[in-house]
C-alpha cells in the first residue's frame, strides 16, 4: 500500500476550489492507500490568527474531512500540532534548504510583496510543508496544482539529504494533480484563483453556503459579451472556469458540455450548473450538521494524533540517527 499525506489550513470559508482540487481525492485514494490527512494548524499562524477563531475552524475542518466522506477507520485524521515531530523536523530541514530557493516561491512573494515587515513563519512555510510530508514517508500528495512549486521544493531537499547525509533518509514524494478543478478561478475576477480570505463573497462558493447564495454567487459570476460557450481559458476565463466546475461536478468532459449547450445562452448553462452544485453540496452540509458537535469529532482527532504520532516518531528516530543528532 502507499502511503498518502495531505493538509488543509484551518483557515474558514473553505470552497469548491479546494474541495475540486484537493479534499475529493482525499476521498477517492483511501481505497486503496494508507491516508494521512492532516489540519494544519501551524501553516495557518503564518499570519495572524484569533486563538478562538482558530479552535473552531480546527473542529469545523474535522468535520469537513468526515462530512465529504473521510473514513477514520480507513485514514488518520489529525491536527498538526498535536504531532511534536512537524516543528521538530522542518529544523532540521530548515538547516538544509536555501535562502534562494525559498526566495523564488511565487506564494511567498505574493504574501509578502516584498516587505520588510512579512513574517519569518511565511517565508519558511514551505519547508514545514516539507516536514509534513517527509515525516511520514510519504509516496503520493493530493493537492492543487498551486501547491506544484511546494511539492518541488519537497522532493529537491529529500533528495538533497538523501545524497548528502545517508542514502534513504527520506521517501521522494509525488504531488498528484486533478486534470479538472486543480485550478479554480474566482467568480468575479477569474484570472486569480478561487482563495478562502477574498473579500467578496461572492468570488468563491464555501462548501456550507446556503442555496441561496450559491445562487447568487453562480448568477453572477463574470463572463464575457460574446456569449458563445466555448473552452479558452485565455480568451475567456470565466466561461471556462465555469465549464471546469461543470465538469469537475458531473464527471462529463468540457467538450460534451460544450456540445450540450450549443446554442444556449449563459444564463441556461448557469441555471444548470447552480442545481449541479446545490446537489453537490446538500449532503456535505448534511453530514457536516450532523458531526460537528459531536464528542465523538474530538476522540477522532485525539485517535488520529496517537496513530499519527507513532509513525513520526519512528520516522524521526531514523533521522535524528542519520543526521548523529541526540545519542
Ligand atoms: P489551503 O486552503 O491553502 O490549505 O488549500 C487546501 C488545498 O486546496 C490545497 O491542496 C490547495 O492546493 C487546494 N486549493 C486551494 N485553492 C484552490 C483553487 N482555487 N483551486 C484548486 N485547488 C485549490
Ligand atoms: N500548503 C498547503 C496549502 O496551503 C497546505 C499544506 C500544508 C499541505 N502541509 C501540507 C498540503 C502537506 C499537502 C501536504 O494548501
Amino acid at each position: 500500500m502507499k502511503r498518502v499525506f495531505s493538509g488543509v489550513q484551518p483557515t474558514g470559508n473553505i470552497h469548491i476550489g479546494n474541495y475540486l482540487g484537493a479534499l475529493r481525492q482525499f476521498v477517492e485514494l483511501q481505497e486503496d492507500n494508507q491516508c494521512i490527512y492532516c489540519i494544519v494548524d501551524l501553516h495557518s499562524i503564518t499570519v495572524p490568527q484569533d486563538p478562538k477563531e482558530l479552535r473552531k475552524h480546527i473542529l469545523d475542518v474535522a468535520a469537513l474531512y468526515l462530512a465529504i466522506g473521510i473514513d477514520p477507520k480507513k485514514s488518520i485524521i489529525f491536527v498538526q500540532s498535536d504531532v511534536s515531530g512537524h516543528a521538530e523536523l522542518s529544523w532540521i530541514l530548515t538547516c538544509n534548504s536555501y535562502t534562494g530557493e525559498l526566495s523564488r516561491m511565487t506564494q511567498f512573494k505574493d504574501k509578502s510583496r516584498g516587505k520588510e515587515s512579512a513574517p519569518a513563519g511565511l517565508f519558511t512555510y514551505p519547508i514545514l510543508m516539507a516536514a509534513d510530508i517527509l515525516l511520514y514517508d510519504t509516496d503520493i500528495v493530493p493537492v492543487g496544482s498551486d501547491q506544484k512549486q511546494h511539492i518541488e521544493l519537497c522532493r529537491d531537499i529529500a533528495i538533497r539529504i538523501n545524497n548528502t547525509i545517508k542514502k534513504d533518509t527520506f521517501v521522494v514524494p509525488d504531488g498528484r494533480f486533478l486534470k479538472e478543478g486543480a485550478r479554480i478561478m474566482a467568480l468575479d475576477e477569474p484570472t486569480a484563483k478561487m482563495s478562502k480570505s477574498a473579500e467578496n463573497i461572492h468570488s468563491r462558493v464555501s462548501l456550507l453556503d446556503e442555496d441561496n447564495k450559491i445562487k447568487k454567487s453562480i448568477m453572477r459570476a463574470t463572463t464575457d459579451s460574446d456569449g458563445e460557450i466555448r473552452f479558452d481559458p485565455a480568451g475567456k476565463p470565466g466561461v471556462s472556469n465555469l465549464l471546469n466546475i461543470y465538469s469537475a461536478f458531473s464527471g462529463k468532459s468540457v467538450e460534451d458540455i460544450v456540445a450540450a449547450f450549443a446554442g444556449k445562452g449563459y444564463g441556461d448553462f448557469k441555471k444548470e450548473l447552480v442545481v449541479l452544485t446545490q446537489e453537490a453540496m446538500a449532503p456535505i452540509k448534511k453530514n457536516f450538521e450532523e458531526i460537528r458537535e459531536t464528542e465523538e469529532l474530538k476522540d477522532i482527532l485525539r485517535d488520529g494524533a496517537e496513530r499519527a504520532s507513532a509513525i513520526a516518531e519512528k520516522t524521526m528516530k531514523r533521522v535524528k540517527n542519520n543526521f548523529g543528532l541526540g545519542f
